[in-house]
C-alpha cells in the first residue's frame, strides 16, 4: 500500500467516525427530547412565569395590606399605616422592589435593603414573620410551588441585610 493509499484509508475511516458521531448525536438528542434549540432558549423569567406587573402589584398589595394587620410586625409600620397615600407608596415602592427582583422591566427607585432597614431593629423573628405573610399571599394568588419557592429563596437572601447587628446600624 502506498502512502497515497494509507492517506486515503485513514480520511474514509475519519469520514465514517464523524458519520457515526452525528449519527448518535441526532439518536441521542431524539432520545432525550431536546433539540439544540431547545437547549440554547433560555427559561421564561420568574417575572413572567408569575405573571408579569398584574401578579406582581397583586403580590405587593396583599403582603402590605397583610403586614398592616399582622400584630407581630405592624409596629414597625406605623409610617406606611398613617394614611391612605403613605399605604399606596409603600405598596408601589415595594412592587417596584420586587418586579426587579425577580427579572422584571420595571424600575426600582428606592434605598438598597441595608440603607432602607438601618436603625429599624428589624428582628429575625419580624422577617421570618413577615416572609410567613408573603408566602400566605403567594398561596392565596396559587403561584404554583415552583415558583413560590423561586421567590421565597429571593427573599431570604436578603435577611442578612435587613435583619442588621447592632454593629451594622
Ligand atoms: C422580607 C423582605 C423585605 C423586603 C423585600 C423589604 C423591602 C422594602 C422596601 C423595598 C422598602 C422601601 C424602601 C424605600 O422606600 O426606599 C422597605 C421599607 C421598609 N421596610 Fe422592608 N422589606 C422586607 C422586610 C422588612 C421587615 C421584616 C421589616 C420589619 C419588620 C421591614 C420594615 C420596613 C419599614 C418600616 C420600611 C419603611 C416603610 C415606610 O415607612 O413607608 N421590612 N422595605
Amino acid at each position: 500500500m502506498g502512502i497515497g493509499d494509507l492517506i486515503t484509508t485513514i480520511l474514509k475511516r475519519i469520514n465514517r467516525m464523524q458519520r457515526w458521531f452525528v449519527a448518535l448525536v441526532l439518536v441521542a438528542s431524539l432520545l432525550t427530547g431536546t433539540s439544540f434549540g431547545q437547549a440554547a432558549k433560555a427559561e421564561k423569567s420568574l417575572y413572567d412565569r408569575l405573571g408579569g406587573k398584574p401578579a406582581v402589584d397583586a403580590v405587593a398589595s396583599g403582603l402590605v395590606d397583610r403586614i398592616l394587620k399582622d400584630t407581630r410586625v405592624n409596629k414597625w409600620f406605623t409610617h406606611a399605616a398613617a394614611s391612605p397615600e403613605n399605604t399606596k407608596a409603600y405598596k408601589a415602592t415595594l412592587a417596584d422592589f420586587i418586579c426587579v427582583a425577580v427579572g422584571g422591566p420595571c424600575k426600582y427607585t428606592g434605598a438598597d435593603m441595608v440603607t432602607a432597614h438601618k436603625g429599624r431593629g428589624v428582628t429575625s423573628a419580624a422577617f421570618d414573620a413577615v416572609a410567613e405573610d408573603l408566602a400566605a399571599q403567594l398561596d392565596q394568588l396559587k403561584v404554583p410551588a415552583k415558583e413560590k419557592k423561586e421567590v421565597m429563596d429571593l427573599v431570604g437572601t436578603l435577611k442578612r441585610s435587613i435583619v442588621q447587628s447592632s454593629s451594622q446600624q
